[in-house]
């Protein structure tokens, strides 16, 4: 595995490569990362980990500074899974001001977008450079940020990149809270009540399975018993999976996302829901 920090020894290595598979990432990695690690293994000959905490799509308030660096133990996890890591510095991806920027569609402003503006065009905006530096056949995304995966796929698809997005399933931790950088800001405490979130969203998944069709309502049960145990709710949506706008009457493919803090944590979770006709 080589380490690359320069965009022109990258553009050298990746010149003479077979076909890449590329696994966009902000480091600190964890088992969810590196299964996304080893589905791009399937899919490409050569596979290149980027590790780059992205300025542009952290808010004003937002933890862009205490955000955990730790390349070394990265690249430790990641010897013998990547052919290349790309950790550029800031400068490096950034060398002049990022003036133009993509504007992601309107859903975007929604679920996480309403809480962070500009999120989703900072990463709309990173990941089609490192797309163009890169140059990958196939890139995969974590199920875990579905709003991300859901614009990405549309940042593709109306652009015309030439690249298929694959989808991993989201890696979760044996009490069912799924795997994330940020939950090692929690306390003892609250990662311990931290599963509730998963929780509340199978008990929105079992509702509509066993039939139950007023989302309004469900989402409304789901945000309340959130914050019944002390839980900031942004979100708590079923949508299309789709389109991820609000379903259509008959739709069977949904998903229920969530957003919440806990404490000074922001968590992030979803499921998807097959109905059956
Ligand atoms: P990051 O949060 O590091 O996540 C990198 C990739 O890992 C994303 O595709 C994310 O969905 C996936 N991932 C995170 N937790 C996961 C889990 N528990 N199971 C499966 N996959 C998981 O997402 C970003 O970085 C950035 O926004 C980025 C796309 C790199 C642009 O800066």
């Amino acid at each position: 595995m080589q380490l690359i920090h320069s965009v022109a020894e990258l553009r050298a290595r990746l010149a003479s490569e077979p076909p890449v598979a590329f696994v966009p990432t902000m480091g600190n990695l964890h088992a969810g990362h590196l299964d996304l690690v080893r589905i791009a293994r399937q899919h490409g000959r050569c596979v290149v980990v980027s590790i780059f905490v992205n300025p542009l799509q952290f808010g004003v308030g937002e933890d862009f500074d205490q955000y955990p660096r730790t390349l070394e133990a990265d690249c430790a996890q990641l010897d013998g899974l990547a052919d290349v890591v790309f950790a550029p510095s800031v400068a490096e991806m950034y060398p002049a001001p990022q003036t133009m920027t993509v504007t992601p569609p309107p859903i975007a402003s929604e679920l996480c977008g309403a809480a962070r503006p500009g999120h989703f065009s900072g990463v709309a905006t990173v990941v089609l450079k490192l797309f163009n530096l890169v140059q990958p056949q196939v890139a995969v995304f974590g199920k875990k940020d579905y709003q991300q995966l859901h614009v990405i796929r549309q940042l593709v698809a109306q652009f015309n990149l030439p690249i298929t997005i694959i989808g991993g399933e989201t890696v979760r931790a044996a009490d069912g809270l799924a795997l994330s950088s940020r939950n090692q800001y929690l306390s003892a405490a609250e990662r311990g009540a931290a599963v509730f979130l998963s929780q509340t969203l199978q008990t929105v998944k079992q509702n509509l399975c066993a039939g139950v069709r007023d989302t309004a309502a469900l989402e409304q049960q789901a945000l309340e018993s959130l914050a019944q145990r002390g839980w900031q709710v942004d979100y708590v949506a079923i949508r299309s999976q789709a389109t991820l706008a609000a379903p259509a009457p008959g739709e069977r493919a949904l998903v229920v996302l969530a957003a919440a803090r806990l404490g000074h944590t922001r968590l992030i979770d979803n499921l998807e829901i097959c109905l059956e006709g």
